[in-house]
């Protein structure tokens, strides 16, 4: 290690890490210095190949992209900043037309903000705007689905599903929040099996709202597939129901696409994939493959007519900075064709990971482009999850960083979302990596 990498780690002390367990930072943690492609390289020089794209999966282009810098660079030379109340500028004006060109049916109205929490918290504040200006302020409740991710500002918090007690710790939160069963096929919440379950996951959206008084519901929200059991797709059919249960009682539908937008799944957004037009989006992440901060919530015109104004503001809104890297990013992203790679690669991904399944930890391979995951289980037949403390989850991730490759933990789950660049000869260098830490972590516990 050099002098430089030494200092690092002593100064880290004065850097409160994103949630980092104090064993995690006794144990060390990597301190990633630089990026090229899907590949990047620790201060003490070793080199990784990142399969999570960043590990929150925003690196969609991959890194070291010159063109990107490039638009930052002049972009921050011609105009740094001005606020986007009652002014605006060229980029933002630019990257809303661009985004209404790509966002289904007519979601072409375009708030922008920095991260996906407050992506999530202005769609919530639209929400609730346009039920106050329609005359209806009774309507203030949220119904989400366990095992939901969508922030950890307060209003996304509130309705944060997910088994980390990220929520519980924070409690109370806004008040509101109803959450029901999620649409797990593989551990299906009602011991069914698609098809033949007449989608009890969406009806149960339905008695929820009328348990809760259809007057009172503001939105229905969902990520269209979810993170918090790994890259969970759910029947198309799911949300075409949920889609006509939210019309049925006039709620809103919040479809928040944070991680899936801009080609992780194979189409510019999983709506697309799904026919569905939700009233609300939400997106950040791959909006800039992560070179800067932004994020945007987009609506239908309906959400916004009866408002004098949005009543909402960022002083970091409509930055014009990562609005022009958000441009030259999508530019990128069409130019190079990376939303039909992420699908035909995904699918050789997937293919290759199927292969997996053969392994006793592996309960199921799934994926949608190139958002994948393994779900592992304690045992095949019942599918159980593993209880916390025994999960291989971490032992297997730590494997892998071992021999140079970056995957991530998700609930039960082992996740994969490389950056859309990735080849498939990175791919199957991932894969057989993979197969020898399952092999490795099987033999430990007596499983082969
Ligand atoms: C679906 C979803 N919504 C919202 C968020 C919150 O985004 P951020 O961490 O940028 O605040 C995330 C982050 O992973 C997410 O996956």
């Amino acid at each position: 290690m050099t002098t430089e990498s030494n200092d690092l780690y002593r100064d880290l002390e004065h850097l409160v890490s994103h949630r980092t367990t104090r064993a995690e930072l006794a144990a060390g943690i990597p301190i990633i210095e630089r990026g090229l492609g899907c590949k990047v390289w620790d201060t003490t020089g070793k080199e990784y190949l990142d399969l999570v794209a960043g590990v929150t999966r925003p690196v969609g282009v991959g890194y070291g992209r010159k063109e990107l810098a490039q638009a930052m660079a002049e972009q921050a030379e011609k105009l740094c900043y001005f606020t986007p109340m009652q002014y605006s500028n060229p980029p933002a004006i630019g990257l809303a037309k661009k985004l209404a060109s790509l966002l289904p049916g007519d979601v072409n109205e375009v708030f922008f903000a920095s991260s996906g929490s407050e992506a999530v918290e202005s769609a919530l504040k639209l929400a609730k705007q346009h039920y106050y200006y329609k005359g209806e302020q009774k309507r203030y409740k949220i119904i989400a689905r366990r095992g939901a991710y969508h922030g950890q500002t307060m209003g996304a918090l509130s309705i944060l599903g997910s088994v980390h007690p990220m929520r519980q710790v924070m409690e109370p939160a806004v008040p509101g929040a109803v959450f029901v069963d999620p649409p797990y096929c593989y551990r299906c919440p009602w011991k069914q099996s698609y098809p033949g379950c007449d989608l009890l996951c969406a009806e149960t959206v339905k008695d929820a709202i009328e348990f809760e008084m259809p007057d009172m519901v503001a939105a229905v929200i969902g990520e269209p597939i979810m993170q918090g059991f790994g890259a969970l797709a759910m029947p198309k059919e799911y949300w075409q129901r949920v889609r006509e249960i939210c019309d049925h009682y006039d709620i809103l539908l919040i479809v928040d696409e944070v991680i899936t937008g801009f080609g992780r799944t194979g189409t510019m957004f999983a709506s697309e994939a799904l026919g569905l037009v939700p009233d609300i989006m939400t997106m950040a992440k791959q909006i800039t493959s992560g070179y800067i901060p932004l994020s945007a919530a987009a609506c239908r015109p309906k959400v916004t007519e009866h408002m004098p104004a949005f009543l909402h503001l960022h002083t970091w809104g409509s930055h014009p900075v990562a609005c022009a890297v958000g441009l030259k990013n999508i530019e990128i992203i069409e130019n190079e064709g990376l939303v039909a790679r992420s699908a035909e690669v995904g699918g050789y991904f997937l293919a290759a990971l199927k292969e997996l399944e053969t392994h006793p930890l592996v309960g199921e391979a799934r994926g949608t482009g190139l958002w994948c995951a393994l779900d592992l289980t304690s045992d095949k037949t019942t599918r159980a999850m593993f209880a916390p403390a025994d999960h291989p989850g971490p032992s297997l991730v730590s494997r892998a960083r071992e021999k140079g490759l970056i995957i991530k933990m998700m609930g039960p789950a082992l996740e994969f979302a490389p950056p859309l660049v990735i080849s498939k000869d990175e791919l199957d260098w991932a894969v057989s990596v993979l197969d020898e830490v399952l092999s490795e972590e099987e033999n430990a516990r007596g499983l082969v």
